[in-house]
């Protein structure tokens, strides 16, 4: 099981309560969308996403980036068990939306980046490592069930 210090625990909490999930959302989506292309197949629905200007104002990955982050406001309120938070996402992206699960990886990093930017100098070295912690926890429940 993932242990989380006290310090941990506060610093994921204190970013997600001050967060702007309207702000962060989409930009971590749009940025993954154009940084690694090939994740915008699972979004043929979604409409044009023909370049970086129709990704960045398409509604629909507006919409979607923000459902996201809302996704992971469940994992920073069960930290001491994401893994089992997550088993029915998880199951999701594997089975109906065949989401390959190294895309996962992208996203958190692309949602790290705009975090980093978005904070600034407030994102210190301890900040980014509970960030990247709590993300790597995030990424390894949703590939859970993959078989
Ligand atoms: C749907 C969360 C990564 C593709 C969803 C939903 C959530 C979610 C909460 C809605 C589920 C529902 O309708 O019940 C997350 C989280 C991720 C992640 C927390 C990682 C941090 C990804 C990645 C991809 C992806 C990397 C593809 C590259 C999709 C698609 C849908 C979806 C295609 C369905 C969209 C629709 O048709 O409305 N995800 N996801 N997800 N996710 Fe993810």
């Amino acid at each position: 099981m993932v242990q989380w210090s006290d310090a941990e625990r506060g610093i994921i909490t204190n970013i997600f309560s001050t967060l702007d999930y309207n702000d962060i959302g989409p930009k971590a989506l749009i940025r993954c969308l154009i940084v690694y292309p090939w994740t915008q197949r699972y979004f043929a629905s979604f409409g044009n996403l023909y370049n970086a200007e129709a990704i960045s104002s398409n509604p629909n990955v507006a919409a979607h980036g923000v459902r996201v982050l809302h996704g992971l406001d469940r994992a920073v309120k069960n930290m001491d068990d994401i893994k089992a938070t997550y088993a029915e996402l998880s199951v999701l992206h594997s089975e109906k939306l065949h989401v390959d699960p190294d895309n996962f990886r992208l996203l958190a990093d692309c949602l790290t980046i705009t975090v980093a930017a978005k904070m600034g100098p407030a994102f210190s070295p301890e900040v980014q490592a509970a960030w990247q912690k709590f993300l790597a926890v995030v990424v390894s429940a949703l590939g859970k069930q993959y078989h």
